[in-house]
């Protein structure tokens, strides 16, 4: 069979198993607790250990986390979040279902990712928090804006949907002392089939997003089984983790280090079979401390939409993460001019990447490119 037919190489993403995720849905499927119980403590607590932190706080997806982590934050009706536009839409709709206005930014296109420069640059009196994306799962060192943000009460609230493992300095993501939201999607790093977390900076601000993804009620699910009534305390949403979806996590943590492997190992495939092609650049995953998410390219020259639809009909999978957010419908009251964002949006695109890909499925994958490459040129 060639590798172009190869439903592996076809898809952009794929979920990856190790194996063991079906037996431990089965058993908490047994065990009867299907909205929050032990199983997503015991998630939680394994991911703490693994970050290196005091506590993380599982929710039902990357969105939910953000929402929980914005809201956490103090953020809400009348503040305003620096935020890419250059992200899923799932980071923008998280602002808004916190009653805040995205105020979009540009990224830096060599990364995807925002500079702090461009973040002070968009502070307003109205600021209230910085979403910074960790595109492909790159961390974003926002260090040197840290002292303005710092003295203007902003908070740092990152959206590591992507980059569940990464490194930043000596530190993994999670641990640098900013608020920071995971998701465990199903293509991502980690996955729970759906699920998401967030790294809160303090023990109250814990506290705050158990209540906020558990309906508000102050007790713990064990409390409450010992208890005749309940507080609600404040606004909360229904947005737990399932022990089935944790019982997964719990699975794939295990493994985690097959994953660091094998995601930087294809990404690096991928670079060296692309070193050379004309028309063609990677953006930057800093492999050596990320566990890459994606790999994206930018066709140059206004190439990007034929060379897609070229490798598409060639059975490969590309993708394009993401068409910028600021001139959306949706988002078209919170539109400025952001040239950056608009040219990296007509360039950017993905290459299948997942683990079930082998080095040599990306080295045929990248002769297919550098073919439909040369075949536009040719026209
Ligand atoms: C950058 C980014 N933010 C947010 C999300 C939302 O995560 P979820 O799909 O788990 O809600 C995703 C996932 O697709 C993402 O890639």
């Amino acid at each position: 069979m060639s590798i172009t037919a190869s439903p592996d190489v076809a898809r952009n993403a794929r979920p990856y198993l190790y194996g063991g995720e079906e037996a431990a849905i089965a058993s908490a499927l047994s065990a009867g607790q299907y909205n929050h119980g032990a199983v997503t403590e015991e998630f939680e607590q394994a991911l703490a250990a693994f970050l290196g932190v005091p506590d993380v706080v599982a929710v039902a997806s990357g969105t939910a986390a953000l929402h929980v982590g914005l809201l956490a934050a103090g953020v809400g009706p009348g503040h305003e979040v620096v935020v890419p536009s250059f992200t899923f839409c799932a980071t923008v709709q998280a602002i808004l279902a916190a009653g805040a206005r995205p105020r979009f930014v540009e990224v830096n296109p060599d990364t995807g990712c925002v500079e702090p420069a461009e973040v002070l640059g968009a502070l307003t009196p109205d600021t209230r928090a910085v979403m910074p994306v960790l595109y492909g799962g790159r961390a974003i060192d926002l260090s040197p804006a840290r002292p303005a943000l710092d003295e203007q009460g902003i908070t740092v609230v990152e959206d590591a949907a992507q980059a569940f493992g990464s490194w930043q300095g000596e530190r993994r993501v999670g641990a640098t002392g900013v608020v920071t939201c995971f998701s465990f999607g199903p293509i991502k790093n980690l996955t729970c089939g759906l699920g998401g977390a967030i790294v809160p900076r303090t023990p109250l601000e814990a506290n705050i997003c158990r209540r906020l993804r558990g309906l508000g009620i102050v007790e713990s699910a064990a409390r409450r089984a010992e208890v005749t009534t309940y507080t609600i305390d404040g606004f909360g949403m229904r947005v737990q983790m399932s022990p089935l979806n944790a019982a997964v996590g719990l699975v794939q943590l295990v493994h985690f280090a097959e994953a660091e492997t094998r995601r930087r190992a294809l990404w690096r495939a991928y670079a060296a079979a692309l070193d050379g092609i004309d028309g063609v650049s990677l953006v930057d995953a800093d492999v050596d401390r990320t566990v890459p998410a994606l790999c994206a390219v930018r066709v140059l020259d206004g190439r990007r939409d034929r060379v897609f639809h070229a490798l598409l009909e060639r059975g490969i999978g590309v993708a394009v993460h993401y068409p910028p957010n600021h001139t959306q419908p949706a988002f078209a009251a919170w539109h400025r001019p952001l040239p950056v964002t608009e040219h990296l949006g007509g360039q950017i695109m993905t290459l299948p990447f997942h683990q079930h890909l082998t080095e040599a499925a990306a080295e045929h994958i990248t002769g297919e490119l550098r073919a439909a490459l040369a075949a536009e040129t040719d026209r």
